[in-house]
């Protein structure tokens, strides 16, 4: 077992600090609607504090490795083997609104490959971990994804697009397709949790489209080493090209893709 590896010690490290910042930042929301510039210009401050944090743990760490950051962006390395990917908050509407479920999530990239992951969601003081070949742990306990086999029994988590962002007719044939055939349909709003928590066997399975490298590098790690699939949505590898995100248990990945993928075939339902 190799969830307090030195690797995975600096990752959770790390999530701890920027943690401590966020959780304290949260607590304070409540008093900020009076403030001029109102909440949503603190939580931006609030992500880019957790942001730095977690640069100067890992660089202090790891000088050499390349850096992908939601916030501020591509910094390049001397060693071109190992990139973090990193989303210093993950669930910013929920942080918003004073809900508590939001996460930081830490991804390392291994010659072009998701390596390692941590995601911490600090409210319910959860720490997902995961090294590739090392398993899937949350609070040291090894993880495994979900064992039903039947979509009528499953409970899937999706992220549906909002204001502006999405293609938001294809999502509504998705979700049609899937929720007609499964036991339920989840938006908890932190798309790192969401893998988080296939791997945890809280949910069948997960998708959504167009989720970006700092969503979901660390998740997919964690997906994969509690033995289950991820591709992107037709069931192929361009998850990290525009493809979406597809990741399930080995019984119910292909039929996921199958009904994700009918949605895009079919025609429009009439008005
Ligand atoms: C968002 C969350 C959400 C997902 C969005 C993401 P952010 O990330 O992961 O669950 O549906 O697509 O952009 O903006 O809170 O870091
Ligand atoms: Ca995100
Ligand atoms: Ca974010």
């Amino acid at each position: 077992m190799n969830y307090r590896s030195p690797l995975l010690n600096v990752m959770t490290g790390a999530a701890l600090k920027a943690a401590k910042g966020l959780i304290r930042d949260f607590g304070e929301l409540e008093q900020l609607q009076v403030s001029k510039k109102g909440p949503a210009d603190f939580v931006s401050r609030a992500d880019h504090k957790s942001e730095s944090v977690l640069r100067s743990e890992l660089k202090k760490a790891r000088p050499a490795y390349g850096l992908l950051m939601e916030e501020s962006g591509e910094r390049a390395g001397t060693d071109t083997s190992n990139r973090w990917v990193i989303d210093p908050l993950d669930g910013t509407t929920n942080f918003l609104h004073g809900i508590p479920h939001f996460s930081i999530s830490i991804g390392l990239e291994r010659d072009g490959e998701p390596y390692a992951g941590v995601i911490y969601s600090p409210i319910a003081d959860e720490m997902f971990v995961a090294e590739r070949g090392g398993g899937a742990f949350l609070n040291g306990r090894r993880l495994r994804v979900s064992g039903r086999r039947n979509v009528e029994e499953a409970l899937f988590a999706t992220g549906i697009p909002f204001l502006g962002l999405g293609d938001h007719g294809l999502f509504l044939k998705q979700l049609g397709a899937v929720m007609a055939v499964c036991t339920g349909v989840r938006r908890y709003g932190s798309a790192a949790l969401d893998l988080a928590w296939v791997a945890a066997g809280r949910f069948d399975g997960f998708w959504e489209n167009g989720l970006h490298p700092w969503d979901i590098t660390a998740g997919i790690v964690l997906v994969r080493e509690a033995g289950g699939f991820v591709s992107d949505l037709s069931g192929g590898r361009k998850m990290f090209s525009g493809g979406g995100v597809l990741a399930s248990n080995a019984a119910l990945h292909e039929p996921l893709v199958a009904l994700v993928g009918s949605a895009a075939r079919a025609p429009a339902t009439a008005p």
